[in-house]
């Protein structure tokens, strides 16, 4: 009888994930609804590296809007995930078009966030950053006039700032577009390396552009939409990159997607 040899192969290594502190492995079941606020902060982390995060929400159809809003596509979870992105972030990064559209109030957070972000070392409020060729903003929006800190507006060269410069603190970065990654690394510099983007279409266009794109939170809705609305990125065609998908959470008929970039 021919003797059998026990081959013993090396354990896999255990690699720290920067992405979540979890082993890089493929997705193959769902984790439960985190029951705790803590729990959704364990699955959408603030990362060891620089990070840009973009959250969005689309129909299972590919909308970005129902009626040209997001507000449509809203249901159960979503909300708390929002909620928890912007908790954990430095800098909450928004286009000009999103802020019209959606009529943007000031950054102001839930006292048990705010708790949470001065336990862990971090000021009480992100900063909001709003992009904008333009700088066709109303500083009398509540984003500007009931922030509980000043606004960083991020422009060109061409747009005349003084109707803002009351409400907020203006960055130039680029001629004709906004230079996104100039405008990241000026952040970079304030201290602000999380940074979360909730769009919309056009800046995640743009960022997916100059590849500043390091994850993407999408919750897609159970509606079927139809042709008419665009979808979550517009703009340039760039050549497509592989994302890993770090986790599925669904809640009801909510899906809850965490893509990072691919080798992070
Ligand atoms: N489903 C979702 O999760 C979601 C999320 C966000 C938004 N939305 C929807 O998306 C729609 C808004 O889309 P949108 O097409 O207006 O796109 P957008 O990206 O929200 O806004 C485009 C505007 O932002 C400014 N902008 C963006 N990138 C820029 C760059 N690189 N340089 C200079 N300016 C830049 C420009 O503002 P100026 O015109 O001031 O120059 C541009 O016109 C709304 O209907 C909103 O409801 C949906």
């Amino acid at each position: 009888m021919p003797r059998r040899f026990l081959v013993r192969l090396p354990a896999p290594a255990r690699r720290a994930d920067p992405a979540g502190d979890r082993a890089a492995r493929p997705v193959t079941g769902f984790p439960a609804w985190p029951s705790s606020a803590d729990g959704l902060v364990e699955l959408y982390p603030r990362n060891p590296a620089p990070t840009l995060r973009v959250n969005f929400i689309a129909s299972a159809d590919g909308a970005v809007t129902v009626d040209g809003l997001s507000g449509g596509l809203h249901g159960p979870g979503d909300k708390e995930i929002f909620d928890s992105l912007r908790m954990v972030c430095d800098a909450l990064v928004v286009a000009a078009g999103t802020v019209r559209a959606e009529n943007y109030d000031a950054l102001r957070l839930t006292p048990a966030a705010r708790e949470w972000r001065l336990a862990h070392g971090l000021p009480e409020f992100p900063l909001m950053v709003i992009v904008s060729g333009s700088l066709n903003l109303d500083p009398d929006q509540l984003v500007f006039s009931d922030a509980p800190i000043r606004p960083i507006v991020v422009t060109t060269t061409r747009a005349d700032p003084s109707a803002l410069t009351g409400v907020a603190d203006v960055i130039v970065a680029g001629d004709d577009q906004v230079d996104c990654a100039a405008a990241v690394r000026e952040l970079h510099a304030r201290g602000a390396t999380q940074l979360l983007s909730e769009g919309g279409p056009q800046l995640f266009g743009a960022l997916l552009d100059a590849d500043l794109v390091d994850e993407l939170c999408l919750t897609v809705s159970p509606l079927l939409v139809g042709g008419g609305p665009g979808r979550i990125s517009s703009g340039a065609v760039t050549d497509p990159r592989p994302m890993s998908l770090r986790h599925v959470l669904t809640l009801e008929n909510m899906l809850f997607l965490r893509y990072t970039r691919q080798g992070t």
